[in-house]
């Protein structure tokens, strides 16, 4: 079975094309390496089922092939990150909305080919119910900032997904992605772990946004992938269907981000300070958090069985040791600061 991942060459999806590759199924990657690079796929380079495309999911005459030499569609190709989209919201809603309706239509038009879509927790937006479950609100932002047009975008893929499920019987399966980590991921748009990992290592400050009360549930990539490719497993085998479902994947064993910032400085042994910085002055604009964002995994254990096998200090000891040994992607020196401050001096 040929496997076509979009964003493949990023985080998830090169741990993804390792563990579907080993298993048997032949790879195929499509990525345009915004965020994504080459190195993610070193060890993937001379294995004969494995082949990697420089390129966008929005080139339709470069996705169509693959979809049609491919027998299901991982389509992880997004624009991530917070930072990355109140920056650049238009390159975001354009790949996430554009980008995932090609992927869509493209399927749809060679013969039907089932796609796993990964969305996010981010499509609950300010729904603060405890644990959150596949059913419940999304509740997004009707005030135009740029902070909810991910959520927005990921919301738009959904609804696309489930509409080409519903009336053209295309075989959709959706993942909302509770915050995953682990080697690889890169802190340069904003994700925490990696940010604060590679400021602990190179003895800067370490930056928590907000008070950082705020608790969230941190998976190891290698849970989340185990989880995609048993759930991949069940469209190809004989197990109860999983078309037309949305699932929430993730870890539920919470901590604050205060929590995580003390974690992070023990694991690497830093003397860096942790020091507090507003929402306003890392993200330049009015900026609302979820204080608590945790998954019901309940659905997802009906279907397969998921009991994750790493815990958060086991994933920061893992991650602190891939930023050791990857001294590219330590910050240079200052650049721990506030990732928009470059943007907000523009506009001042
Ligand atoms: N990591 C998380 O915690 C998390 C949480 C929720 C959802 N997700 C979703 O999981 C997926 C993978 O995220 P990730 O964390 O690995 O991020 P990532 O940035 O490492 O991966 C995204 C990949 O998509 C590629 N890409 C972007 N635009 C593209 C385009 N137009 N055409 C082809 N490739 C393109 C990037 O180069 C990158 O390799 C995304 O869809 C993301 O929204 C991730």
């Amino acid at each position: 079975m040929r496997v076509l991942i979009t964003g493949g060459a990023g985080f998830i999806g090169s741990h993804l094309a390792e563990e579907l590759l080993k298993k048997g199924y032949e790879v195929a990657v499509l990525d345009d390496l915004s965020t994504g690079s080459e190195a993610n796929l070193q060890s993937l380079r001379g294995n004969p089922g494995f082949s990697f495309t420089r390129g966008s999911v929005l080139e339709e005459g470069v996705l169509s092939p693959l979809v049609r030499e491919c027998d299901v569609v991982f389509h992880l190709a997004a624009r991530v990150g917070v930072e990355s989209i109140i920056r650049h919201p238009l390159g975001g809603l354009e790949v996430n909305i554009h980008g995932t309706e090609m992927v869509l239509r493209l399927a749809h038009k060679s013969g039907s080919k089932p796609v796993i879509f990964t969305s996010s927790s981010d499509v609950y937006g300010k729904n603060s119910e405890v644990p959150l479950k596949e059913g419940d609100c999304i509740k997004l932002e009707t005030v135009y900032s740029n902070r909810w047009s991910y959520s927005c975008s990921k919301a738009a893929g959904e609804f696309l997904a489930m509409a080409y499920w519903k009336e053209k019987g295309l075989p959709v399966l959706i993942l909302r992605l509770f915050n995953t980590v682990g080697p690889r991921q890169t802190g340069r748009y904003g994700m925490v772990i990696p940010r604060f990992i590679t400021q602990a290592l190179s003895g800067e400050a370490i930056t928590v946004f907000g008070t950082g009360t705020q608790r969230r549930c941190f998976a190891s990539v290698k849970d989340v992938v185990g989880a995609m490719v048993r759930l991949l497993e069940t469209l190809v085998g004989s197990g109860p269907a999983t078309f037309g479902h949305v699932f929430n994947l993730g870890s539920d064993e919470e901590l604050s981000i205060n929590e995580l910032a003390e974690k992070v400085k023990v694991i690497t042994h830093s003397a860096s300070p942790i020091r507090h910085v507003s929402y306003e002055e890392a993200y330049g604009e009015d900026f609302e958090d979820i204080q608590r964002k945790v998954p019901n995994l309940e659905r997802l254990r009906q279907f397969i069985s998921y009991n994750p096998k790493y815990d958060i200090d086991t994933i920061l000891k893992e991650t602190a040791e891939y930023h050791r040994r990857n001294p590219s992607s330590l910050p240079k020196s200052g650049s721990g600061e506030p990732l928009l401050h470059a943007s907000r001096a523009g506009r001042r």
